[in-house]
């Protein structure tokens, strides 16, 4: 039977969390070995893969517009098939299934988050039966970890340990478009994170909607502590993880923190509001004073520890005072940086359902109000960092200059040093050099490579 890929060119576009860039290099792996070769844009492809993200909703009505539009962009010179084959994944393609197909008339094929594997099969018969195809089904679906790869970068390699979320934020879609959540077994995760430092991988990031609760399904109790020393144990230089829910992290974690000497200081533990009132409507389950107590033991057990959180402005009935407590969190906190989002509602989930009558203009008032504490208090702790000399994991060179690196420092910032004379800046990526830092600003540090 002929390969209908042979000669094909594909992109993936991906949107959303880290979840979804982790199956699109599992996407790009299947394609790839299928002998489709990967491009960066929608002219050069044959194939064009959307992973997609519903969280909140102007990522959503996005995905419609942009598929519409490819209508008008022309086919390659020399492509083998007879039209752009397009197909939409993650987290939009799990909730509408079907219903896309009706609502897209470009779009050939529709897949879910439980059946990434499936695609390569439905794009073959939309483009040997020029028909169109959706498939989606509800949970139960193996990890994409055991479909092939092509990581992104060669140093650094994410890590699923659980899938789904059983949490049920009540603002929340994730829980409805990623199913239950599903360990994966200790041994598998540490057999991966060896092959992982084999490979060379210098910075292994575990993901799952929420770390701090692995195990429970497996093994009746969480067992997030055992996967940290295990992966610390592997060899990897460098372990972060995301993200932890602040009502499963516990003491025996924040302890890791002290004595892994692999986990990095930094942590993203996301508060969502300040306010009790409003922390029980979002179903949160812990209170302003349970966070402030782990901000305590964290900075306890790692003093330099740099702190990141997602705060949601405008839930339904956010009273002015509510805004009031997770802005003065904020300021108490000091954060090194904050996701802020206005809340967005999403069909189905209960938030949905709750009285929203603050006007538009409050919650974006309030909103511009906390990102000018965020940029001063990011601007604070970047400021903290002159004259130190860190250790920086090279990624590659800044967008806007070449002859600028950009890598990550222990704490996750983003910092910036010239490369220096005569070294080539490739043969540095995947690197760690120290840096000492010479400017600080709120986004991203820059000072000068120290030779050994
Ligand atoms: N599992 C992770 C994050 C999942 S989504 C966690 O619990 O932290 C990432 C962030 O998007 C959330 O932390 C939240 O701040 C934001 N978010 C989720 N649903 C939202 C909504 N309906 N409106 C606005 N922001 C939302
Ligand atoms: Fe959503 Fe809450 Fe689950 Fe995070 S923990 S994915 S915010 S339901
Ligand atoms: Fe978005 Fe799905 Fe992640 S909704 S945030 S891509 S789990």
């Amino acid at each position: 039977m002929s390969n209908v890929f042979e000669g094909t060119r594909f992109c993936i576009h991906t949107f959303g969390c880290q979840m979804n860039k982790h199956d699109s290099e599992r996407v790009a792996g299947m394609l790839e070995g299928l002998g489709s070769l990967p491009v960066e844009t929608i002219e050069e492809a044959d194939i064009v893969v959307f992973m997609t993200c519903c969280v909140r909703e102007a990522a959503d009505t996005r995905l419609y517009g942009q598929v519409a539009s490819m209508k008008n962009i022309p086919l390659r010179d020399g492509t083998p098939l007879d039209k752009r084959y397009i197909a939409v994944g993650g987290c939009i393609g799990q909730r509408d299934g079907d219903k896309l197909l009706a609502a897209l008339p470009h779009l050939d094929v529709v897949f879910g988050t439980h059946n990434l594997g499936s695609l390569p099969g439905l794009l073959r018969r939309a483009i040997e039966q020029h028909g169109r195809a959706a498939e989606v089904i509800e949970g139960g679906a193996e990890f994409s970890s055991a479909l092939p790869t092509v990581r992104e970068h060669d140093w650094a390699a994410w890590l699923p340990i659980t899938v789904g979320c059983n949490n049920f934020c009540s603002y929340c879609i994730v829980p409805y478009v990623r199913g239950r959540e599903k360990s994966r077994p200790l041994d598998d995760i540490a057999a991966e994170a060896r092959s992982y430092v084999e490979a060379g991988v210098k910075e292994i990031t575990l993901l799952g909607q929420n770390v701090n609760s692995y195990g429970r399904d497996l093994y009746g109790e969480p067992r997030f502590a055992d996967v940290l020393r295990a992966v610390d144990a592997a060899g990897i230089e460098r372990l972060r993880f995301a993200t932890s829910h602040p009502k499963d992290l516990t003491d025996e974690v924040i302890g890791l923190f002290a004595t892994l000497p692999s986990l990095m200081p930094a942590l993203h533990l996301p508060v969502q509001s300040g306010s009790n009132r409003i922390l029980s409507a979002m179903n949160r389950r812990y209170t302003r004073e349970h966070y402030l107590g782990l901000i305590e033991k964290l900075r306890r057990a790692r003093p330099d520890i740099a702190l990141s959180t997602d705060i949601i402005v405008g839930f339904p009935g956010e009273t002015e005072e509510n805004f009031m407590d997770t802005y003065r969190l904020v300021e108490e906190v000091g954060y090194s940086q904050v996701f802020t989002f206005i809340y967005s509602k999403r069909e189905g989930t209960p938030a949905a359902e709750m009285d929203d009558d603050t006007p538009r203009e409050v919650i974006q008032e309030r909103f511009d109000r906390l990102v000018d504490l965020v940029q001063r208090k990011a601007f604070e702790a970047n400021q903290a960092e002159l004259g130190a000399t860190v250790p920086v994991l090279v990624e590659g060179t800044s967008k806007r200059d070449d002859s600028i690196l950009a890598g990550k420092s222990p704490k996750n910032q983003t910092v910036h040093a010239p490369v220096p004379a005569g070294a080539d800046a490739t043969s540095l990526v995947g690197r760690i050099v120290p840096v000492t830092i010479e400017e600080a600003r709120t986004w991203y540090l820059s000072g000068t490579i120290v030779h050994a």
